[in-house]
């Protein structure tokens, strides 16, 4: 058999595997302080907060912890550099384009580094950490830097007197608030397109995770981004997060995070300037399918759908509604899928499930299982956590599971597959859509009318059809109902992060 890693095998390196990258198992954290205008700073308070490896449970190191005064410098900074004639209002762009490329350049030459600290930080897989985040990071800032040099007003036909055209303009200090699930990501997310369209920002990690935004911090610097067009202040969401989005300096603010969250991240904007908000919340996506599916792909896109990430995902396939006829057959080979997930350390190559992110989540999650098991669903595996391993919990899966199960209403969160029965497509689509969430949605079909009828009916943001978690730089993502309002990614991105200008001139009535 192959063996991983690339080894040597029969004495012979085995040239047909190829090399796995490998985490750096003794790395120091170099970046834990507050960046501001290009330079490290401490707290004004003087406070640290603590960040923790959620696989050990022991201490990493200590964070300059951000609040408002941090956040008032940092803001202060990110409107200087969007002056008038500033070196980033004065670039060209281009020249913006090129500061991405060359940070994207910067991402795969740190990329071990990268990928190591997030799975410090989160407890995910490291060769996810290293093959989905890190690539959808590079290709996420890649394809802004393309924009930079392409984002065009239109010219409007008016009546002849009159001249009449669009400028699409940065808005000016953006805010952005990141989860603790996909750290560098969502960071990038709202990074790359702000950067593209020449804004600046200030930007909060999760306080559980701020290792990585803080060492893009380093990276900004290295690239030669000009100081204050991007600061970082690592702190609680409370103090340092609403300090963000309450600032009446700050123009625009994007967010990912609780649905609970979100209403107060909007409910600050406006009691204060109005800012413009972008929120990209949780979901309680429904998977659905039918009896005509190609079964293989169905339960294994069902279950890497929820599992991944370690279920902490806004995306998770959390509720799968399965035509009766394949209903005990779908249970089975997913209850069989669900026992051979391997969970363990996040820096073995074959984990791949870790541990929860906190006792926070971990606790929610096992009080959401008990409460499935009180309320009738049938336990087929898990439920329960690993015992002595801190937060790790077993992959779970619950069969009989009818719509009024806290189960089926309640964002999880963790390593739990609800499944569920339906009849008839119109009853899936009913049930599907009565929930105030409306993010992704998954169909499996061979039949062609009936993907694209449930494609149309579902209220959600995303549809993937025979395929699960496909997401791409240029295609938008974003919320129905109470999901989020607006859209990251793609070239929809664009307008979250630009004003348009209309500018008139009338035409002298005189012969010239
Ligand atoms: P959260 O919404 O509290 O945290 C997300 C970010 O918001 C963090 O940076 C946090 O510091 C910040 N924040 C918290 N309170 C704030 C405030 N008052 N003003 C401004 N910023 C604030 O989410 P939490 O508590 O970590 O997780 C709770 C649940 O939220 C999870 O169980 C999950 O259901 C959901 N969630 C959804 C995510 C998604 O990807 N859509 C990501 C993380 C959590
Ligand atoms: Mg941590």
């Amino acid at each position: 058999m192959a063996a991983l890693n690339g080894a040597v095998e029969n004495g012979q390196p085995d040239k047909k595997v190829p090399q796995l990258p490998r985490p750096l198992r003794s790395l120091e954290v170099k970046y834990t302080k507050i960046f501001i205008n290009n330079e490290w700073h401490e707290s004004t308070s003087g406070k640290k907060f603590p960040t923790y490896n959620p696989s050990t449970l022991e201490k990493i190191c200590d964070i300059e912890e951000g609040d408002k005064p941090d956040v008032d410098n940092a803001v202060e900074a990110a409107k200087a550099a969007f002056q008038r004639g500033s070196p980033w209002r004065q670039m060209d762009a281009p020249s913006r384009g090129r500061l991405l490329h060359k940070l994207a350049d910067l991402l795969e030459r740190d990329r071990v580094t990268l990928a190591t600290l997030e799975t410090m930080d989160t407890g995910k897989p490291f060769l996810q950490a290293y093959f989905i985040d890190l690539e959808g990071c590079i290709k996420t800032l890649r394809y802004y830097a393309g924009w930079a040099d392409k984002i065009q007003g239109r010219t409007i036909p008016v009546d002849e007197n009159f001249v009449c055209f669009t400028r699409h303009e940065p808005m000016g200090v953006c805010g952005a608030i990141t989860p603790w699930n996909f750290p560098l990501l969502m960071l990038v997310w709202k990074m790359a397109p702000a950067l593209c369209c020449g804004n600046t920002l200030v930007i909060k990690p999760a306080e559980q995770t701020p290792l990585t935004s803080l060492y893009i911090g380093s990276l900004i610097k290295e690239v030669g981004f000009p100081p204050g067009v991007v600061n970082i202040v690592p702190g609680y969401g409370p103090t340092a997060g609403a300090a963000i989005s309450t600032h009446d300096n700050i123009d625009k603010i994007a967010f990912t995070g609780s649905t609970k969250v979100g209403k107060l991240i909007k409910e600050a904007a406006s009691k204060s300037n109005l800012k413009r908000v972008t929120l990209e919340l949780g979901g309680k996506n429904p998977c659905i399918v039918c009896a005509d599916a190609d079964l293989d792909l169905a339960v294994e896109c069902a279950h890497q759908g929820v599992f991944f990430n370690q279920g902490q995902c806004c995306t998770a396939a959390s509720r799968v509604f399965v035509e009766e006829q394949i209903y005990p057959e779908f249970v089975k080979r997913s209850v069989e899928f669900a026992k051979k997930r391997l969970v363990g350390d996040p820096f073995d190559a074959r984990t791949e499930q870790g541990p929860q992110i906190d006792q926070e989540q971990f606790d929610k999650i096992l009080e959401l299982i008990e409460s499935g098991k009180k309320e009738g669903a049938k336990l087929e595996c898990g439920g329960l956590a690993i015992e002595d391993r801190g937060l790790f919990i077993k992959p779970t899966v619950f069969s009989e599971v009818t719509d009024n199960m806290r189960i089926a209403k309640e964002e999880i969160f963790g390593p739990v597959q609800p499944i569920m029965k339906f009849k008839s497509i119109e009853e899936v689509i009913r049930r599907a859509n009565s929930t105030e969430y409306g993010l992704t949605a998954a169909v499996f079909t061979k039949n062609l009318d009936r993907a694209l009828t449930l494609a149309s009916a579902l209220q959600s943001g995303t549809v993937w059809i025979n395929c699960y978690n496909a997401l791409y730089a240029q295609a938008p993502f974003g919320g129905f109902k109470m999901s989020g309002n607006g859209r990251e990614l793609g070239e929809y991105a664009l307008a979250e992060y630009t004003e348009v200008k209309t500018v008139t001139i009338k035409l002298s009535q005189k012969s010239p």
